[in-house]
Order: structure tokens, then C-alpha cells, then sequence
């Protein structure tokens, strides 16, 4: 499908949500002109729109379940998604409720709506960044493939130092692939992955070859692809990390949101006092 086809496809998706949110808007203004709350009709289409977009992580843990696809119900949330903020507008207006129950709720919502919309873009680049190293890995395994690189990478050097009995190798080993291979990164790389530590240990590593022995060179050059299979490997864990963490972030926020929505709705069915 051409770039062409989506770019006509989103323009036609933000023509008919803007209509459906116009629509969408045309009671309240007829309730308003017919003095009924116009606040009530808002929170509750709200309340139900919000109902639709958590309904979105059932849809996803039962994929079997005939509901319709679950690619359709991402759009659905996405323009459902985005076309709640003109209700809450509607429902609150431009200004800061009153009330810690009404100033947490509304805190809830956009930040539940903030996440989103950074979720949005995140889902979006994420796969293409991934897709564009060697392999595609499963998050889960990453622990257990790197255990692998590391242990054949140990392989390697002591078969050539057993071979030529040379030390180079395994002293730069030891000293700076070893510490490398074997650990996870740390949290500023799951922020802002570089291949820049990659580059460096590969160049000590050629800067080194002339020294090595025939056995050592044949290492060395296993050891190579070893490294970039690693970098690879650090890349997907702080990539995958980043979308795991924002699902598990945009999901607590929803939960709040629901929470303090229901209470929100109870205490407004509490101390109202009748229609108009
Ligand atoms: C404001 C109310 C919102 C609520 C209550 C809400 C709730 C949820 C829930 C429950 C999920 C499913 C998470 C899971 O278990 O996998 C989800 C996923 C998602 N939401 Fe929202 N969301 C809201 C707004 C938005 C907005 C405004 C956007 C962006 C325009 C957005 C973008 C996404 C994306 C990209 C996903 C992941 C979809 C996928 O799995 O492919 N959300 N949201």
C-alpha cells in the first residue's frame, strides 16, 4: 500500500471524526438552549466514551473472541480517543474545576489523554526503528540471548588461547568485552540508546589485530559479529522497554481514571438535586 493511500486514508479519518464530533456537539447545544444541564448530557456521553476506550485492554487479552478486529478497535480508540478532549471541554469548560475529587479526575483524564497521544507517536516509530536492526527478537527471551553471546563468546577466546597461547585477546577480553557482553546496560542507555560504547570497543578490538596470533584473529573475528548481535540485542531491550513501560503507564493512568470517574458519577447521583 503507497504513503499516498494513508495519507489520504487519515485525511478522510480526521474529515469524518471532526463531523462526528460537530454532531456530536449539536445536543448540547440543543440542551443548553432548552436549559436541561448541559454538564449531565457531557459527563455521561464522556463517562461512556471512556468505558469504550478501557474496553480496548479486554478486546486486546481475548483476540480469539469474535468482536470484531482488534486493528479496528485501535482506531476506534485512537479518533475516540482524541475527540474525548472536546468533551471534557465541553464538560468542565476552559477553566480548573473546584473540588480535590473534580481536580484529580480532570488531572487523570489528561494525563491519561497526554499519554496517549505520546503513545501514539511511540507505537508509531518504535516497530520501524526495530525493524531496521538484524533480527527481531521476543522481549522475554533478551535475558536468556544474551547468557548465549556471552558464554560463546567465552568459547572463543579460550580455544585460541589454548590454541596459540597468546594473552592479548584475553586481556582486552577480560578487561572490556567480558564486562560488556555479559551485563544488561543501565537506565540512561534504556533512555537514549547510542551505538557510540559499540564503536568504541570495536575499534580497540581492530586496533589490536596486528598483535594477535592466527588463532586470536579467528576469534577476534567471531567476536566481532558477537558485539553488534549484543548491541542489537541492548537496542530491542531499551526500545521494547520503552513501549512496555508506556503501555504499563497509559494502563495505571486508565485505571485512576475509571476509579475516580465512578466515584466522581456517585457522588454527583448523591447530592443532586433533581433535573434542571
Ligand atoms: C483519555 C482516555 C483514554 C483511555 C481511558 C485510554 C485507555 C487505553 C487502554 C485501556 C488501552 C489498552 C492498553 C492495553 O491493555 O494494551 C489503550 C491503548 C492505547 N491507547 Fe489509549 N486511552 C485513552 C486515550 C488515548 C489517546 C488520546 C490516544 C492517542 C491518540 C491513545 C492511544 C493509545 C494507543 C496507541 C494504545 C495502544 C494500542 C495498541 O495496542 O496498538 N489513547 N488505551
Amino acid at each position: 500500500m503507497s504513503i499516498r493511500y494513508f495519507k489520504r486514508r487519515r485525511v478522510r479519518s480526521a474529515l469524518l471524526l471532526s463531523a462526528v464530533l460537530i454532531i456530536a456537539m449539536l445536543p448540547f447545544r440543543w440542551i443548553d438552549a432548552n436549559l436541561w444541564r448541559t454538564e449531565e448530557a457531557s459527563g455521561w456521553t464522556l463517562l461512556l466514551a471512556i468505558i469504550v476506550l478501557t474496553l480496548l485492554a479486554l478486546r486486546k487479552r481475548v483476540p480469539t473472541a469474535p468482536l470484531g478486529r482488534v486493528a479496528t478497535w485501535v482506531q476506534v480508540h485512537l479518533y475516540l480517543g482524541l475527540g474525548s478532549a472536546a468533551l471534557a471541554l465541553a464538560h468542565v469548560g476552559w477553566k480548573w474545576p473546584t473540588g480535590w475529587l473534580e481536580g484529580s479526575l480532570y488531572l487523570a483524564y489528561w494525563g491519561t489523554f497526554i499519554s496517549g497521544v505520546a503513545g501514539l507517536y511511540l507505537t508509531r516509530t518504535i516497530p520501524k526503528q526495530l525493524a531496521r536492526t538484524g533480527e527481531q527478537v521476543v522481549y522475554e527471551r533478551i535475558p536468556r540471548l544474551r547468557r548465549l553471546i556471552a558464554d560463546e563468546s567465552q568459547r572463543s577466546v579460550v580455544n585460541a588461547v589454548a590454541e596459540s597461547g597468546a594473552l592479548t585477546l584475553a586481556n582486552f577480553y577480560q578487561s572490556q568485552l567480558f564486562p560488556y557482553l555479559d551485563a544488561p546496560r543501565s537506565w540512561w542507555y534504556g533512555l537514549r540508546p547510542t551505538s557510540e560504547l559499540r564503536r568504541k570497543l570495536l575499534g580497540e578490538l581492530t586496533s589490536l589485530n596486528r598483535y594477535f596470533s592466527a588463532a586470536e584473529r579467528t576469534a577476534a573475528e567471531r567476536l566481532f559479529a558477537l558485539v553488534r548481535k549484543k548491541d542489537d540485542l541492548d537496542f530491542h531491550a531499551a526500545k521494547q522497554g520503552v513501549l512496555k513501560g508506556w503501555l504499563f503507564g497509559h494502563l495505571c493512568l486508565t485505571a485512576v481514571l475509571v476509579l475516580l470517574s465512578l466515584a466522581h458519577m456517585v457522588t454527583v447521583l448523591a447530592f443532586r438535586g433533581g433535573p434542571g
